[in-house]
């Protein structure tokens, strides 16, 4: 992003001087009533507000050109200047703290921070970050830091379990009145985390739980996967913090929290339209607790609310009234109770789970971090009296409520799966039937508490799976129709290849890999270097050994582990099993005995062996590959280090993806160990990436496209040798296609029969993966589609720093030590970001 503003900045600073904007506030230059402290851009601008008929005058920041103008920042809000006190003042004060002065020279507000008074000095960024700086340009304090009602694009609201620090939105009293409001929005401390408006004290809407990539209980959020969200979360460090990225429409939006309670999500496009609201203002579901404890509400019954199966309303004469908020209550005691209570001694009938589907999930959830599958989640429930109900979330894990269950909502789309527990007569299921049911979970008790590994276990576990449920299924299914058992569930499961993971012992990968000898090293990944071993039966793998820093502990490793390993392609790399033994983990996958692309595609002998037929192959299997990861695959998983050297070739040079999911495992919410931490390679991250750490498909897309054009030219993205002077490989490919020269981006060395189309085709999609703005880019779907020629192709957008590419295809040069000096910046940014 801040490529674009660089650029701006070249054509804009000239209109500035005439206008009573200033662009830094000193201890010798105020900021007064009639002046505007602006961005280096335009784009923001602070000043002196008096809203509508307020009589009150604030210091506040908004966006300059865009009106109506939105204030997403007030300094004062609670106490105001008089609206005829002409001579405020803001202003560097002896103590180097940026201080508001009325005309009294009263301190009204101050960034009240331990600041070093020399040089000190106020600079507005063009995100909106008013920050004060000291001599050095360090940051003493930023806006930021102390958001009022309004988020941002690259801000963060943040909590700290630790220091007790929590940011906060708090909206403003009413639209016209900045100072505090009732309605406050943030996040909780819980794992996992989940965003909340509070009203007051009260809760009033919230999220569902984060499961690392969306709220789950936003429905329309799974459709956007990762569309510019993130929050993350560090255990370890005890905090956690949500921002976005609006990557829609460039970053002209913000959210904010409404005097009304909404949260609203809005965002330019010649003009201020919001694209999302919460609580939806046509959806009483979305209010909290609205059907109150154990009720559940659907929006699109006439009925808005109902109890969960096997209650009842608390009280029907308010239930009928519409006044749903006392909420229900169990019918029949549930049968671990009636154990409990000790007076019984004929054996009574294990309690069974009520399946419901589309779920916004309960609230309160207790996280068990240490549950890596769905059984064992059930049978941990199952067995816990005060648990009454249980999710377990492939993206998440197991969750256990034990209290009130409140706010649960059924949606029409999406939602997560809640089982909830009852007294076996209250399903209304024959007794024989209940019978079968609660003796097959005991059965998988039995053999879990057998104390054999669970994990060596779980091949097994596949089989039986496969010889005993068709049998359960079958009595079910003279039952109760409408809602499924969990019986029915298994089937489910059992219907997705159940993943055979092998466990190695660390032993027999010492001995494959002749102790890891750096002969036998294949490379070095992202997350460690990669060996080819050759097993006791001759088989050929490689055992990837990964870094062990990660934090990460030895039930989420496996966990994700399992979740990689059901994704299968033939695209990707497939994962045989892994090893865990004290510090090492190791991954160990199938071997690909033409190693990896970059050996051929960089290796001036090598390379002439890839004709264009073999790569346009490479090309396509790559992008389906990827397309798989975006959105076929269960997880939609997101690489986030796509590069020649992650692309292996089996015998026939079919390409496979390398290293997918790893990222995903060392960034997930649960663990992280540097929040800063960009995961990526120099040459294929998309400027939003490299620059404020956000990421997306889209960024996915962007480092496709480098792959694409290296491919094409055997050239790499970050070495000019072969360029000349000032180009890297995109605006060498920009320029060539500008001028219609596009042919001569084809590496010399390809010697056999080409579509010249084809090629084009090839560098034009390239080029559009490459824009800067990720709205810009295609999707992998449309990338799929138009290699394979069904779709046409827009016309690229230029990247920002290459040649002006004119209608008639006439290529005019910028300066070139312009040109230069801008690359080296960005280049500069890159390496501090990884
Ligand atoms: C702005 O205010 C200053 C003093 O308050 C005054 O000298 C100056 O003329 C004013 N400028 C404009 C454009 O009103
Ligand atoms: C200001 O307030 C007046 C009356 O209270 C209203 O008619 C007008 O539309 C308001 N203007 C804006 C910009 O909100
Ligand atoms: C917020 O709380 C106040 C006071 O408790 C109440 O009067 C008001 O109706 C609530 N607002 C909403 C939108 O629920
Ligand atoms: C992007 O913005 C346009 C216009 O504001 C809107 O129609 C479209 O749905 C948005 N796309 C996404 C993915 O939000
Ligand atoms: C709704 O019911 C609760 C008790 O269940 C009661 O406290 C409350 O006053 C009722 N509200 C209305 C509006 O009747
Ligand atoms: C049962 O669950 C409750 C609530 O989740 C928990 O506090 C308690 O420790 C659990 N008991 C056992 C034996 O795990």
């Amino acid at each position: 992003m801040r490529v674009h503003l660089c650029f701006l900045l070249v054509f804009s600073l000239f209109q500035a001087i005439q206008s009573s904007a200033i662009y830094i506030i000193t201890a010798s230059r105020p900021l007064v009533q009639n002046q505007t402290l602006v961005s280096p851009s335009q784009i923001f601008e602070l000043g002196f507000f008096r809203p509508n008929g307020s009589g009150k005058q604030y210091v506040g920041i908004w966006y300059k050109n865009m009106t109506p103008s939105k204030v997403v920042w007030v300094a004062n809000r609670d106490k105001p200047i008089g609206d005829t006190d002409q001579s405020a003042t803001l202003i560097v004060g002896g103590d180097g703290n940026l201080k508001l002065l009325d005309g009294q020279q009263n301190t009204v507000w101050s960034t009240n921070v331990m600041a070093k008074p020399k040089y000190s000095a106020a600079v507005l960024s063009d995100f909106g970050n008013l920050v004060l700086q000291d001599g050095s340009a360090n940051e003493m304090w930023q806006s930021f830091d102390e958001p009022t009602d309004t988020l941002l694009p690259t801000m963060k609201i943040r909590v700290n379990v630790k220091t007790g620090m929590k940011q906060h939105l708090i909206s403003w009293k009413g639209e016209d009145d900045p100072s505090f409001g009732s309605f406050v929005l943030g996040g909780t401390l819980e794992t996992p985390p989940q965003g909340f408006v509070w009203n007051g004290s009260s809760p009033y809407w919230r999220s569902g739980q984060w499961d690392k990539s969306k709220f789950i209980g936003i429905a329309t959020m799974s459709g956007t996967y990762l569309s510019g969200y993130d929050l993350l979360q560090s255990i370890d460090q005890g905090t956690s913090y949500f921002s976005f990225y609006n990557y829609n429409n460039s970053f002209f939006g913000y959210i904010f929290i409404s005097s009304e309670g909404s949260i609203k999500f809005v965002s330019w496009n010649n003009g201020w339209s919001t694209y999302w609201e919460a609580p939806a203002p046509t959806n009483h579901c979305d209010v909290y607790g609205t059907c109150g404890p154990f009720g559940v509400c659907d929006a699109s019954s006439s009925t808005m609310c109902r109890c969960l199966k096997g209650f009842k309303p608390r009280s029907d004469q308010d239930w009928n009234r519409g006044n749903w908020t006392g909420g229900c209550h169990r019918e029949t005691e549930l049968n671990c109770q009636i154990t409990a209570s000790a007076a019984v001694s004929t054996p009574v009938e294990k309690d069974v789970f009520w399946q419901m589907k589309q779920m916004k999930l309960p609230d309160s959830a207790d996280y068990l971090s240490s549950i890596a599958d769905e059984e064992e989640c059930q049978s941990w429930c199952l067995g816990n009296c005060s648990c009454l109900a249980f999710s377990y979330v492939d993206t998440i894990g197991c969750m256990v409520w034990s209290g009130d269950l409140t706010d649960i909502q059924k949606f029409s789309t999406a939602g997560e799966v809640l089982f909830i527990r009852l007294a076996a007569a209250d399903t209304g299921i024959p007794t024989q039937t209940k019978l079968i049911i609660s003796l097959s979970t005991i059965s998988v008790i039995t053999l879990f508490g057998a104390g054999i590994s669970v994990w060596g276990l779980s091949r097994w576990r596949g089989k039986f799976r496969k010889m005993k449920i068709p049998r359960l299924l079958k009595s079910v299914d003279t039952a109760n129709k409408s809602e499924e058992l969990i019986a029915a569930r298994k089937e489910q499961m059992n219907q997705e290849d159940a993943p055979e993971l092998l466990v190695y012992d660390l032993d027999s990968i010492i001995l494959a890999t002749d102790k890891f000898n750096t002969k036998n090293k294949l490379g070095q990944g992202g997350f460690g270097p990669v060996y080819k071993g050759k097993l006791n039966d001759g088989k050929e793998i490689a055992a990837k050994r990964l870094s062990s820093h990660s934090g990460q502990g030895i039930a989420e490793f496996k966990n994700e582990i399992l979740l990689i390993s059901k994704l299968q392609h033939r695209n990707l790399v497939r994962l045989f099993g892994y090893c865990t033994e004290g510090e090492e983990k190791i991954l160990v996958y199938e071997y690909s005995p033409n190693k990896s692309l970059d050996a051929f595609l960089f290796d001036s002998k090598e390379k002439a062996k890839l004709s264009w037929g073999t790569r346009f192959r490479i090309i396509q299997g790559v992008a389906r590959g990827l397309l798989y990861l975006h959105r076929d695959s269960c997880l939609r998983v997101i690489h986030r280090d796509l590069k020649v050297s992650n692309i292996l070739l089996d015998e026939k040079m079919n390409p496979k993806i390398s290293d997918f999911g790893l990222a995903r495992m060392f960034e997930g919410t649960q663990v992280l160990v540097n929040t800063h931490k960009v995961v990526g390679t120099l040459g294929y991250m998309s400027p939003e990436y490299a620059m404020g750490g956000i990421f997306s498909e889209k960024s996915d897309v962007y480092s496709f496209g480098v792959l694409m054009l290296e491919i094409i030219s055997s050239k790499k993205n970050t070495s000019s040798d072969h360029l000349g002077q000032h180009l890297n490989l995109l605006t060498y490919a920009w320029q060539l296609w500008c001028e219609g020269r596009g042919l001569d981006l084809m590496d010399e060395a390809i010697a056999d029969a080409f579509s010249p189309s084809e090629v084009i085709r090839c560098i034009e999609l390239g080029l559009l993966c490459v824009q800067d703005y990720a709205a810009d880019r295609p999707n992998m779907s449309a990338v799929v589609l138009m290699l394979s020629g069904q779709s046409d192709l827009p016309q690229p957008k230029q990247p920002t720093f290459t040649f002006q590419c004119s209608t008639t295809h006439k290529v005019q040069i910028q300066s070139k030590e312009e040109t230069f000096l801008s690359r080296n910046t960005i280049t500069i940014t890159m390496v501090e970001g990884r």
